[in-house]
């Protein structure tokens, strides 16, 4: 039987396995899938040992995404940009590669699991760390009208827009330089939201219409998410979706066969409560 795995430290609470099994399941695909807590410095001989022992792929969580990305031999031009791997997986000739599929994952969740679009949109994007690099590209790929990456820290968001500043146009700020402009989507990629926190945003800057995104999801709303709802957002989605699409394009990736997620995205959202 093919094993597929998730690497992390701390990993007792992924969900992957639940998401991976139902994939398994509703594909017909014959695979077993684990959750495995690696030491912190034995990161790259366990990635080894796993690929040559059965192990047809990895998906990598919190903190090895980076290391992730340096060990693998290929990487697709996504994962480059997003400086972070999430899924390795060996090609027919034995390389090491490596994907993320976190961004594809968070537009597929706003554009087919929510019937939205960024295509053609004011796109306001909260925080620089590793959670806003890996979804730049799949969301300039969508072509926005325009992209702001804002964050407390207005140095990482300006070296976040030079990076990606070849697939569109995005500029990176502060958040005390939004004043008086205007969004028609704004995806939250702070881990404020987890602290229950908001980044300081000014009035009116979601247009009429306009939608949120939080990539952080929890049983109650977040805090980005009511904080949508107090500014007329037509949409407050959480990353509940994005979460179980970006273990669907790694299933796409290693089985050839994209899973259906909405019924996965269900089943999830109701354990959580
Ligand atoms: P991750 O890999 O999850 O993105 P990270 O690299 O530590 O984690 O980045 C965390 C992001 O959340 C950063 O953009 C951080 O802002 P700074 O770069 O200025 O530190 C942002 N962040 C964390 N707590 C925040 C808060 N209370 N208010 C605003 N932004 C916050």
């Amino acid at each position: 039987t093919d094993r597929y795995a998730v690497f992390g430290n701390p990993i007792k609470h992924s969900k992957s396995p639940q998401i991976h099994a139902a994939f398994a399941e509703s594909t017909a695909q014959d695979l077993t899938y684990e959750a495995i807590c690696v030491a912190e410095n034995e990161f790259a001989e366990n990635v080894e040992r796993f690929l040559s022992d059965n192990g047809r792929g990895l998906n990598i969580t919190i903190p090895f995404k980076q290391e992730a990305w340096e060990l693998a031999e290929v990487l697709s031009p996504r994962a480059k940009l997003a400086g972070a791997v999430n899924t390795l997986y060996r090609d027919d000739q034995e390389r090491i590669c490596g994907d993320n599929t976190d961004g594809i994952g968070m537009v597929r969740d706003i554009v087919r699991n929510n019937g939205g679009e960024i295509a053609g949109k004011r796109v306001l994007i909260l925080g620089a760390g590793g959670a806003v690099r890996g979804v730049l590209q799949p969301v300039l790929e969508q072509k926005p009208a325009r992209l702001v990456i804002a964050n407390r820290t207005a140095s990482k968001a300006e070296e976040l827009a030079t990076l990606a500043a070849d697939l569109g146009e995005v500029t990176g700020t502060g958040y005390d330089t939004l004043e008086g402009q205007c969004f028609d989507l704004i995806i939250n990629g702070t881990a404020a939201s987890l602290q229950g926190e908001v980044p300081p945003l000014p009035e009116g800057i979601l247009a009429k219409g306009g939608w949120c995104y939080d990539m952080m999801y929890s049983a109650e709303p977040t805090a980005f998410c009511l904080w949508a709802q107090d500014n007329c957002a037509e949409k407050a989605i959480d990353g509940l979706g994005m979460l179980v699409e970006q273990a669907a394009q790694s299933f796409l990736i290693w089985r050839g066969v994209e899973p259906d997620s909405q019924a996965v995205i269900k089943q999830i959202r109701e354990a959580l409560t």
